[in-house]
C-alpha cells in the first residue's frame, strides 16, 4: 500500500494503475461504515484507492473542523488490512494552494436540510469530491447512504458535469440499537449515547406510518417528531425532511412511483447527528 501526499503523484499512480479503479473518499476516523465501502470497492475493482482528507472547506466557521476526530495511523493500518493499494492523504495546502479560487456550486439538490443548516457545506463537499475525481479518475466511487443528501449532491454533480464515474451507494451501518455509525458518535457522553438511538426510532416510526398507508408528509413528519420530543437529551431538532430521494425536493404528499427519503438532523448536547431512511 502506498501513501501519497501530492496531487501530481496520486494522479500519475492512478493513471498507471490497473483498471477498474475504485475510490473511497473519507475524512479518516474510519469505522465499520467506511470499511463496508472499502470492502465493496476491493471486491469490485482491480485497484483500490482511498483518500483521507479532513476537508476544511466543508466546515462552517463555528463547526468542528479543529476537533474532528483524527486517527491517521490506525486508519492506514485498517486500509492496509483491507487491501488498499493507494491512500491519498494530502495536507490542506496541497488541495487548496495559495490563490485557489474555483468552486463547484451545487443547485437546488443542496438547498434544503443540510444545505440550509450548514451554509456552504455542499459547495465544499462538491469541490473536494470533484478534485478527488479529477486527480484519481476513478471508474467507481463509493459513498455511504447515511449522508443521503451528500450522495444526491455528488450524483447530480457527476451527471451534470459528465464526470463519468459510477457512484456506488452503500447502506447505512448501524449499532445493534439502531444508531447509525458516524465518526462524530465518538463525541457523545454515555448518557447522550443512550439517547442517540431516538433518531433511528423516529425514522422507523415515520416509516411505519407511511407503510400503513399515510401519504401526507406533515403527518409522517409528526410521527418522527413525537419520538424525538420524548427524548429529553435531544436538545434541538434541526429538521425532519420528507423529500424526493433523488432531487431532495420537499414533498407535501409522498408519491407512489418514486423513492422518498425521510431525513433527520438533531443536536444531542454538542453533537449533531444525521440519519435517513429511503422508502421505496
Ligand atoms: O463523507 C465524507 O467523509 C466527506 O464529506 C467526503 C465525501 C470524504 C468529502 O470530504
Amino acid at each position: 500500500m502506498k501513501v501519497i501526499e501530492t496531487c501530481a503523484e496520486m494522479a500519475a499512480l492512478c493513471a498507471a494503475a490497473q483498471r477498474p479503479l475504485g475510490l473511497v473518499p473519507t475524512m479518516g476516523a474510519l469505522h465499520d461504515g467506511h470499511l463496508s465501502l472499502v470492502r465493496q470497492a476491493r471486491a469490485d475493482n482491480e485497484t483500490l484507492a482511498a483518500s483521507i482528507f479532513v476537508n476544511p472547506s466543508q466546515f462552517g466557521p463555528n463547526e468542528d473542523f479543529a476537533k474532528y476526530p483524527r486517527s491517521f495511523e490506525r486508519d492506514l493500518q485498517l486500509l492496509e488490512e483491507e487491501g488498499a493499494d493507494l491512500v491519498f492523504a494530502p495536507p490542506p495546502e496541497e488541495v487548496y494552494p495559495e490563490g485557489f479560487d474555483t468552486w463547484i456550486e451545487p443547485g437546488s439538490v443542496a438547498e434544503g436540510m443540510e444545505g440550509e443548516a450548514r451554509p456552504g457545506h455542499f459547495r465544499g463537499v462538491a469541490t473536494v469530491v470533484a478534485k478527488l475525481f479529477t486527480i484519481t479518475r476513478p471508474d467507481r466511487a463509493y459513498f455511504g447512504q447515511k449522508d443521503g443528501q451528500q450522495v444526491a449532491v455528488i450524483r447530480k454533480m457527476n451527471a451534470d458535469l459528465n464526470l463519468g464515474v459510477e457512484v456506488v451507494t452503500m447502506p447505512t451501518m448501524r449499532e445493534p440499537d439502531g444508531l447509525a455509525l458516524s465518526s462524530r458518535n465518538a463525541y457523545l457522553t454515555p448518557d447522550e449515547r443512550e439517547a442517540a438511538p431516538a433518531v433511528y426510532r423516529a425514522l422507523c416510526a415515520a416509516e411505519d406510518v407511511w407503510r400503513r398507508g399515510e401519504r401526507d408528509a406533515g403527518r409522517i413528519r409528526r410521527a418522527a417528531h413525537n419520538i424525538l420530543g420524548r427524548e429529553t437529551l435531544v436538545d434541538a431538532v434541526d429538521y425532519v425532511g420528507i423529500v424526493d430521494a433523488e432531487t431532495m425536493r420537499p414533498l407535501a404528499t409522498t408519491p407512489e412511483d418514486r423513492p422518498v427519503m425521510i431525513a433527520v438532523a438533531v443536536r444531542v448536547g454538542a453533537v449533531r447527528l444525521i440519519d435517513n431512511l429511503v422508502l421505496e
